[in-house]
């Protein structure tokens, strides 16, 4: 057992990377006793829902991540999770033919091109300019000489040599702006398009690879129609069994719905899990008290300083801060112990890049949209001189949610807990709210694009933001007044981000041996800097992995 009985477990960072390594290591393990140390005076981090007031309406803002993207494993974490604690009713879908789930591309001429999800907006996308040259890469891929080494490139290189360059300049660029705010001549094939980048390796082609993992996919379908889930999953069931149905069941469930969402925001959830933790007198909560140095001690033991000088000792550390926080922590320990800041550890975990967001939400009291659907990003073949990276419609989220179990949908998922039948789902109908008169945009700028330049002021961004939405969106703000029309709120979320640069993958090895070499055991590492990734489901499934590896 690596952590003995009664331990004194402490958590930096009370985001949802702390708060749910703590439900899940908890529910493991009821004899530990847990400190999560939040520096502000809120739990959540960078989920982050707020209600504002506007001519006496109460409008909800979402100041950070809104939605979770496709059935992934952390995903299906994070919903079985909600279901466990009682709150299956927060949970809202959107179904893959509803109105929200048309995506777009901005074209070199600010025109809305839609990503094609059929064959008829697959003919328009390639007739349209960003389609240019698209197919033809796709048909000589085949041909297109391997790599020989396996060193890693950049998305940007990995794309045009397989597939040249329309994939990369109108369409990947676009994609990468929206999960990273990134530069994809800087950002990691290895690790960003991982299973492509593989594919590559093992077969020569991507296409090819493609091809023949859907032969096999044909042969194999007669003889097992159960649906396939991974290892996480399947640890994740046994250690959290479930009594009335099967995690396989309601990960099929869940593939059916591009996008999940919360009803009242996504800081429902850090919220719920809090509420639940709250209820346990062995988790104490300590918030505005910043960690400022963490060491370790001749007894192998941590000790972790606040920045009001309480010290505490802990059998075991959790940082779910960024890279270079806790490359802090360890260069004040030092500087502690031994008068100098050498850590080489620090060294390394500074290394990581972050970029700026800047987060400007809109909310308009009347319907102003031509297109709808998701929102739209900007590829680098527009010249995008506001620096945009892409724009959410999150009214045609809200009109298009419905809720995921109606009493039909939850009694099929648990009737087939005993039998190796696959459920019969009820379709969820997509709808659209056309009765609802407003219109709430979140235009997200910055990212990669600031790298190299002072950020602009709060009011050189706005108007940039404006402007983007006249020539992109054709909104008129000249017809439209301040406080009785709409109402505009920003955000500048510094050094937010994690840069994924090629050789992250080398980096992330460095860095979590340097920690293991230097404290073994002691202290593991959560969040987005150095986990599975940068999205919340990532970090709930990594939390959930490593509770799980620390409760044995
Ligand atoms: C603008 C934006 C949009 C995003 N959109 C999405 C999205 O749509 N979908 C999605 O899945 N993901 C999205 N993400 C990513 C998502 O926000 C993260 O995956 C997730 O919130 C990370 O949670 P965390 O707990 O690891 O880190 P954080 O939320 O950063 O939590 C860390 C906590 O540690 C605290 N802390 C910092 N220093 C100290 C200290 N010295 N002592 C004690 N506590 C400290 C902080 O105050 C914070 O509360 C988005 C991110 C941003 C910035
Ligand atoms: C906390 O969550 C668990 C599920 O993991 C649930 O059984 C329990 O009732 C919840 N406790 C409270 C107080 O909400
Ligand atoms: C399966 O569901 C039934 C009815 O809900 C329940 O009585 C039974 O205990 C469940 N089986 C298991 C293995 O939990
Ligand atoms: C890391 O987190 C701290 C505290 O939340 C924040 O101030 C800082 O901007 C973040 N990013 C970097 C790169 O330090």
């Amino acid at each position: 057992m690596s952590l003995v009985r009664n331990s004194n477990v402490a958590v930096i960072g009370g985001g949802i990377s702390g708060l749910s390594f703590v439900y899940f290591l908890s529910k493991l393990r009821p004899d530990l006793n847990f400190t999560i140390f939040e520096r502000s005076s809120r739990f959540g981090g960078y989920i982050n829902t707020e209600l504002h007031n506007f001519n006496g309406e109460k409008i909800k803002l979402e100041k950070g991540p809104r939605t979770l993207r496709g059935a992934s494993d952390g995903t299906t974490i994070m919903i079985d999770t909600l279901i466990k604690m009682g709150h299956k009713d927060v949970i809202n879908v959107i179904p893959s033919n509803s109105i929200a789930n048309k995506k777009y591309l901005l074209s070199p001429e600010n025109e809305l091109i839609q990503v094609p999800n059929s064959l008829p907006s697959t003919y328009n996308f390639l007739r349209s300019s960003l389609g240019k040259g698209l197919l033809p890469g796709f048909l000589t891929e085949i041909f297109k000489p391997q790599k020989l080494n396996k060193k890693d490139e950049s998305v940007e290189s990995f794309l045009t040599r397989r597939f040249g360059k329309s994939l990369p300049n109108n369409i990947m660029s676009a994609v990468f702006n929206g999960i990273y705010a990134a530069d994809i001549s800087k950002l990691s094939a290895k690790t960003t398009l991982k299973s492509m980048y593989e594919s590559e390796l093992q077969h020569g082609s991507i296409v090819k690879s493609m091809l023949l993992k859907s032969l096999k996919f044909q042969n194999k379908n007669d003889d097992s129609k159960k649906i396939e889930i991974s290892n996480v999953l399947k640890d994740y069931e046994t250690a959290f069994p479930n009594s009335n149905y099967k995690i396989s069941d309601l990960k099929s469930l869940l593939t059916k719905f591009p996008m999940i969402v919360l009803s009242k925001g996504l800081e429902t959830f850090p919220s719920l899990i809090k509420e639940n933790l709250s209820k346990n007198s062995k988790i104490k909560f300590i918030h505005n008290d910043p960690i400022i140095s963490l060491t370790k001690n001749q007894n192998k033991l941590i000790t972790l300083t606040t920045s009001s000088g309480h010290s505490t000792e802990f059998h075991h550390v959790r940082s779910t801060v960024n890279a270079s926080t806790f490359a802090e922590f360890l260069q004040n320990g030092k500087l502690m112990t031994t008068g100098k800041e050498d850590s080489p550890t620090a060294l390394i975990a500074q290394e990581l890049k972050f970029i700026n967001i800047f987060l400007v939400n809109l909310y308009i009291n009347s319907n102003v949209l031509k297109n709808h659907g998701f929102g739209y990003l900007i590829p680098k073949s527009n010249k995008n001189n506001e620096r945009v990276l892409g724009v959410i419609f999150d009214s045609d989220i809200e009109k298009s949610s419905s809720k995921l179990f109606t009493e039909d949908t939850f009694k099929a998922l648990t009737s087939t807990n005993e039998t190796s039948e696959k459920p019969k789902f009820p379709e969820i109908e997509p709808h659209y709210d056309s009765e609802s008169q407003y219109t709430k945009l979140t235009i997200m700028m910055g990212g990669h694009y600031w790298t190299n330049h002072k950020i602009p002021s709060r009011e050189t961004s706005i108007r940039a933001a404006k402007d983007a939405l006249e020539n992109q969106l054709g909104l008129d703000f000249t017809k439209l007044s301040q406080d009785t029309d709409f109402y505009i709120d920003s955000l500048l979320i510094p050094n937010c981000l994690p840069q994924f640069h090629t050789g992250y993958d080398e980096l992330k090895f460095k860095f979590l041996e340097s920690v293991k070499n230097e404290f073994g055991e002691r202290l593991s590492i959560g969040g987005m800097s150095f986990g599975d990734g940068a999205g919340v489901p990532d970090c709930v499934q990594n939390a959930m992995k490593s509770a799980l590896k620390l409760s044995k």
